[in-house]
């Protein structure tokens, strides 16, 4: 349980192409997928599995299929970039919407939109966004999590500010915690430093 910080030789290479400020909307949303699937590697270690077995064109093996359910929790915007790298790598999950944004003035969340399929609690769920800068928005995403049923909660971040990894950990030490890099600080309109900027922004050409 816990922050992870996921620093393998490619996602390292892949974060410094997604910060760099010339890189355009089309790569920049590619490089959230591909980060995302390496995340989203680590991330399902621990997966639940039973066995199976297979009929090779020589003879019976045995095998394995994913025990339970798998569902990612995109949180927009950003998090749509994410999920659909996720679903290359596990297509038969299910996907629940949430909208929250964070308001510029009071960096406080505000929900919008939640869609969810019913039985959560027996689900393997990955939350997904991008950015964990102050962390109210993922630590209100886990609250509801939590309130509607879920028990399997594994959040996936790419940056991270210490102050957001911090507070999740604080408020969630049953949950863990996968992030890309761990950033210096917040600044004064709470955004990562040095970070990438707005990600949502970034993703969908909206500034
Ligand atoms: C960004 C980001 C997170 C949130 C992080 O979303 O994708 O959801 O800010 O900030 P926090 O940790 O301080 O809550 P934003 O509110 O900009 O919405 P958007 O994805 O629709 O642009
Ligand atoms: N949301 C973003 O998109 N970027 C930040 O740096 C902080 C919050």
């Amino acid at each position: 349980m816990g922050v992870h910080i996921v620093d393998h030789p490619l996602i390292k290479y892949k974060i410094t192409m997604l910060r760099d400020v010339e890189t355009g909307a089309k790569e920049f949303r590619e490089l959230v997928s591909e980060i995302t699937l390496l995340l989203l590697y680590e991330a399902t270690r621990g997966l639940p599995l039973k066995e199976t077995e297979v009929e090779t064109p020589i003879a019976t093996a045995k095998g394995y299929l994913i025990d339970g359910d798998i569902l990612f929790v995109p949180v927009l915007r950003a998090g749509l970039a994410m999920v659909e790298g996720a679903l290359k790598l596990i297509p038969n999950a299910k996907v629940a919407h949430f909208g929250v944004y964070r308001d510029h003035a009071s960096l406080r969340p505000v929900q919008y939109f939640a869609k969810f399929p019913s039985n959560i609690g027996d689900m393997n769920i990955f939350v997904m966004d991008p950015m964990l800068a102050t962390g109210g928005s993922l630590d209100y995403v886990v609250d509801y999590l939590k309130d509607i049923g879920g028990k399997n909660i594994k959040v996936l971040a790419i940056i991270s500010a210490p102050e957001g990894a911090s507070r999740l950990e604080k408020s969630h030490p049953d949950i863990d915690v996968y992030v890309a890099a761990m950033d210096q600080y917040l600044n004064d309109q709470g955004y990562i430093v040095p970070g990438l900027g707005d990600a949502g922004d970034r993703l969908y050409g909206t500034k």
